[in-house]
């Protein structure tokens, strides 16, 4: 479904769309490559070779879900650009949370796990994956792909246990191009506050309202030793906080990973 952004200043004035492709985040990268504008937009109906984080696959069925990605050209430095897959997220959330609003529901919420998944219902309906280059030492271009299961009705087995549908959690169609000029203009609206400091002094306080670890029991997988503690909320740098009985520990989103202390959330 090939759409316009209608409702964006600056994002999706260049903009690219496919019926099917392997993947948007590599359709981006080419552009970008190329020399394509901040802003611009790659979208497709189907992916054949979706990539996920961690080197994973991302299950991409044919027109059941919104597949995009942006190429950003931020003034930032490398260190920081973490921070906005953490403002991709909360953009995602509000958009989600407008949507359902819109059609009728405020009863489900969809909420963040820690860094950027989306979940309703603790069962991940979209995923997030952020992708640097560089020039020397400084960036060059960021890549910030998403991907929203919408109207899915299944999935295959090996994810079905935490992967869900939009449409599967609340019963509700709501329209892709709704949804799409939804979160772009939100990530239009936090990343602007992100850029005022280079930071999420602005932000992390709504991103916490979102955050479903939030006081709860998780697992910190980290590679030089897993613990457990309780999440209290973020930093003004996108690092969960936990409190375990040797402090408070903040936890970067590059090293480790987190889980619920009974399962994904
Ligand atoms: C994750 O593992 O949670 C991140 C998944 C990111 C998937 C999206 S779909 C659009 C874009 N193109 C890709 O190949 N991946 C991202």
């Amino acid at each position: 479904m090939s759409f316009s952004l209608k409702e964006t200043t600056w994002i999706g004035k260049e903009y690219y769309y496919f019926e099917e492709t392997d993947s948007t985040n590599k359709k981006a990268k080419e552009f970008a490559v190329q020399g394509c504008s901040n802003g611009t937009l790659v979208a497709a109906d189907y992916q054949t070779a979706g990539v996920g984080r961690r080197g994973r696959s991302w299950s991409s069925e044919k027109e059941a879900g919104i597949y995009m990605s942006l190429v950003l050209r931020p003034e930032l430095k490398t260190e920081l650009a973490s921070m906005l897959t953490l403002v991709a997220a909360i953009s995602v959330a509000k958009a989600i949370k407008i949507a359902l609003e819109q059609n009728g529901t405020n009863k489900i919420y969809p909420w963040i796990k820690w860094p950027n998944d989306i979940v309703i219902n603790k069962k991940k309906v979209c995923g997030i994956l952020t992708e640097l280059s560089l020039k020397q030492t400084e960036i060059d271009f960021v890549v910030i792909g998403i991907g929203i299961n919408l109207w899915n009705k299944e999935f295959p087995e090996e994810i079905s246990s935490t992967a869900s549908s939009i449409l599967l959690e609340t019963g509700l169609y709501i329209e892709k191009k709704e949804l799409i000029n939804l979160v772009w203009q939100q990530f239009e609206k936090y990343y602007k506050q992100f850029m005022d400091n280079k930071d999420l002094r602005q932000i992390y306080k709504e991103y916490e309202n979102f955050l479903i670890n939030k006081d709860s029991k998780v697992r910190v997988l980290d590679p030089n030793g897993e613990y457990e503690g309780i999440a209290r909320g973020i930093t003004d740098t996108g690092e969960l906080l936990v409190e375990t009985k040797a402090g408070m520990q903040r936890v970067s989103s590059g090293e480790v990973s987190v889980r619920g202390i009974y399962g994904y959330v």
